[in-house]
């Protein structure tokens, strides 16, 4: 009996594991594979080939330039700099990236997610307004609930994985952060971009009925511009 107990224990623990496994980036497996566009490699890990150890050298492993500010000039008025695997290729297999984001006054990072991140943002510079919405609720009861806060030099806020969130310059100055992903590609969905935005468009009577509102509300924001902050 008590074997059995300890067995059925084992499992679960193997299954929540293995679950878990499942649900992040891969174990490297060695220590480097270093992304390389050559076809003639033979080792293939995580979706890229892997350069030779033996020709790996420290650059592999090294960005420049994230002191550079991002060009804002564009009409939502931030820029993220990423540096993920495909600026940094020894970050292939490792399962972490960053960021740089400036933000203009007034400049938003609007609503989005990371499918595949969980992202820690550190504000160096400026006050920003910065919040994430949980999921559809298995207790209706709850609603998809918002965490929102001010943020000031100094303050590091998280954004788990796969929730919808945002930040928003409300100072009178520049904001700068930096942020830690916990992917080496963590993927973006901008909301707005991916409903309103794609390519070809959504039916709208799809939108109409998803948003309750008339027909004419929604062609009007098919019709606009989506920019794209990265
Ligand atoms: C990789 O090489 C192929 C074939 O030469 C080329 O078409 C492609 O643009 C390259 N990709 C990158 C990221 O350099
Ligand atoms: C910033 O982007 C705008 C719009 O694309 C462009 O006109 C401007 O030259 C850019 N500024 C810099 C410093 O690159």
């Amino acid at each position: 009996m008590k074997m059995a107990l300890v067995s059925l224990a084992t499992i679960f623990a193997i299954a929540s594991f293995a679950t878990f496994g499942y649900a992040s980036d891969p174990s490297p497996l060695q220590d480097f594979c270093v992304a390389v566009n050559d076809t003639e490699a033979f080792v293939f890990v995580n979706g890229k080939i892997c350069k030779n150890p033996n020709m790996v050298v420290a650059e592999d492993f090294l960005f420049r330039g994230l002191n550079k500010p991002g060009n804002t000039s564009n009409p939502l008025g931030s820029r993220v700099t990423p540096v993920t695997v495909n600026q940094l290729p020894g970050l292939n297999t490792l399962g972490i990236s960053a960021v740089r984001i400036d933000y203009a006054p007034n400049g938003l990072n609007p609503p989005h997610t990371h499918p595949r991140a969980t992202e820690i943002l550190i504000l160096l510079k400026g006050t920003l307004y910065v919040g994430f919405v949980t999921s559809n609720p298995a207790d209706p009861a709850l609603k998809n609930k918002l965490f929102a806060t001010y943020l000031h030099p100094g303050d590091v806020f998280v954004f788990p994985q796969g929730l919808i969130h945002f930040q928003f310059n409300v100072g009178k100055t520049n904001a700068v952060a930096f942020a830690g992903l916990s992917s080496q590609n963590p993927g973006v969905i901008t909301i707005a971009n991916a409903v309103f935005g794609s390519d070809p468009p959504i039916d709208p009577a799809v939108l109409t009925k998803a948003f309750q509102v008339e027909k004419d509300v929604i062609e009007y924001l098919q019709a606009q511009f989506w920019w794209n902050i990265d």
